[in-house]
């Protein structure tokens, strides 16, 4: 098999690469550099000083393969990711498993390519809430065994709450230091596990892999060969049970037609659902046709459909909630800042990078650009999936070459809330309210500064400002910087928030 027509620096790398895409159906890496790099990396650690005695070692030692395959996949997850996802579970699957499933039978979940475990907690999380938490269990597999171990010891660092809907976790969270624990009463229900999904291993009774009423596998088959791809779809059918749902990545490639499984269409994109084995010589049933259910065979006008923001915008705040000894879930730097038709042709190879999650990546393309302030929002962007101090530095440094642009600033202030330098946070936000004191996103990100300097009066008031602002705009409105995220949901955030603030300065005084 060759990996050409990439141009390796050394013919030993694409030697490397080419036993891993035999072993784990990789596709080409798309920054060659970057993937040197990494094979770099997991040669030092194994000791190989030159090419042919690494890819012995590739051979006989299984651990030195998975570690070089961690570092050509990228590990990126965070909790609640894809918000759509889950409410699609809630307001779709869930009721139709209750429909077709006895009261009593145990709901079996899948996170496939699951990295370091926020995927499979909320999942658990998500299934707790709906009334499952007895009658549950949730598989999580990963190629990577790093991942794995850090799945298994369950604590996140705030970079992992990111998400819009991350507040969902604050229940089971306990503090440690600058970490943070979840309680053995989510933990209990998820089971990881080491599966190489590109192997011909799977479905099977004995790893639990098979008969699954739900199957998440989001934004692994992105690096998958077409081959590899194929199989996977096919082996995914397997392992469903009947009606059982599959849900994949927004960036993943179209499994239709691959599998005879049912696309099911959303308003995000496409689900897809394993239609119950016709009966025995009789003919087929009618297919149900009704809500947002597609034909299989013929090709959807995927392009048609609307691709979510790949992450949410603000501070996830919460439903009026007693006891936050969480933390301020506050940041959010996602990818994809600007739309594909406000960038320059130059950066749409970094923009499509960030939107597929290869953070590495997408910034030292953005990096390798001509310095503008679009191409440094980028950068930083990606910068801060993999080095958030970094990313505060190169933050600072571009806000002094582009003094005027504030979601330089803006941005700043995100990062520097996520490391908890408060004062430092508060001078950034303030300088973006300076350039433009109608970001309605800075007011609430001063907002949780502020909170958390204990200034609560100033927090309402930024509350406050950023709800108003929010209000002026129709509630559909995309806010600006706020990634996709509306205007009425995000007064909707700001109010609750007030709320909470309100109904804390109440309890004291009391
Ligand atoms: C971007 S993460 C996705 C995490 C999570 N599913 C999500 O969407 O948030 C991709 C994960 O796929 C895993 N992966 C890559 N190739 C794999 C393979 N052949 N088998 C199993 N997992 C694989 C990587 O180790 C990585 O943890």
């Amino acid at each position: 098999m060759s990996t050409s027509p990439l141009s390796w620096s050394d013919e030993g790398y694409a030697r490397v690469f080419e036993r891993v895409q035999e072993r784990a159906g990789l596709l080409p890496p798309s920054c060659v550099p970057a993937a040197e790099e990494g094979i770099a990396r997991a040669m030092a650690r194994a000791h190989a000083s030159n090419f042919t005695a690494y890819l012995e070692r590739l051979t006989l030692d299984a651990a030195a393969l998975d570690d070089l395959i961690t570092e050509l996949t990228i590990g990126e997850t965070y909790f609640f990711r894809t918000h759509e996802h889950f409410d699609f579970l809630s307001q779709r699957v869930l009721p139709e498993l209750r429909q077709f499933r006895p009261p009593d039978r145990i709901l079996r979940v899948w996170s496939a390519g699951c990295a370091s475990g926020e995927e499979p907690y909320s999942l658990a999380v998500l299934l707790m809430e709906e009334g499952f938490g007895d009658r549950m269990e949730v598989l999580a597999t990963d190629i990577s065994r790093t991942a794995l171990a850090r799945a298994q010891q369950a604590q996140y660092g705030l970079w992992s709450f990111r998400g819009l809907r991350a507040e969902r976790m604050r229940p089971f969270l306990r503090q440690e230091g600058s970490r943070y624990v979840l309680t053995p009463e989510v933990r209990q229900h998820v089971h990881f596990d080491y599966l190489n999904l590109a192997l011909d291993t799977w479905p099977s009774p004995g790893s639990g892999i098979h008969g699954l009423d739900i199957i998440f596998c989001r934004n692994v088959l992105i690096y998958f060969t077409r081959p590899t791809i194929e199989a996977v779809a096919r082996r995914l059918h397997a392992s469903l049970a009947e009606h059982g749902f599959l849900i994949t990545g927004p960036s993943d490639p179209s499994l239709i037609g691959l599998a005879p499984l049912e696309p099911v269409l959303t308003e995000w994109g496409v689900a897809y659902r394993r239609l119950p084995d016709p009966p025995p010589r009789a003919l087929p049933p009618p297919r149900p046709r009704s809500y947002s259910t597609l034909p299989v065979a013929p090709a959807l006008p995927l392009a048609a459909l609307p691709v979510p923001p790949p992450s949410p915008a603000i501070p996830a705040l919460p439903p009026p909630r007693p006891a936050p000894p969480a933390p301020a879930l506050p940041i959010r730097p996602a990818p994809a800042a600007a739309s594909a038709s406000t960038l320059s042709a130059g950066l749409e190879p970094a923009r499509q990078a960030l939107v597929r999650g290869d953070w590495r990546e997408a910034a030292q393309l953005a990096g390798a650009q001509q310095d503008s302030p679009e191409s440094s929002v980028m950068a930083i962007r990606a910068l801060a999936n993999v080095d958030v101090e970094a990313a505060v530095k190169a933050c600072a440094e571009a806000a002094s070459r582009h003094p005027m642009t504030v979601e330089l600033r803006y941005l700043e202030a995100l990062l520097l809330l996520g490391l908890g330098r408060l004062g430092e946070a508060e001078r950034a936000a303030r300088q973006a309210l300076y350039l433009e004191p109608s970001l309605a996103v800075a007011h609430l990100t001063l907002g949780h500064v502020l909170r958390r300097l204990g200034d609560i009066s100033g927090a309402v008031r930024s509350f406050r400002t950023a709800e108003a602002l929010c209000a002026t705009l129709p509630p559909e409105t995309p806010v600006p910087l706020a990634e996709g995220e509306r205007a009425g949901r995000l007064a909707e955030l700001a109010r609750s928030e007030q709320r909470r603030l309100e109904s804390t300065e109440t309890r004291e005084e009391n």
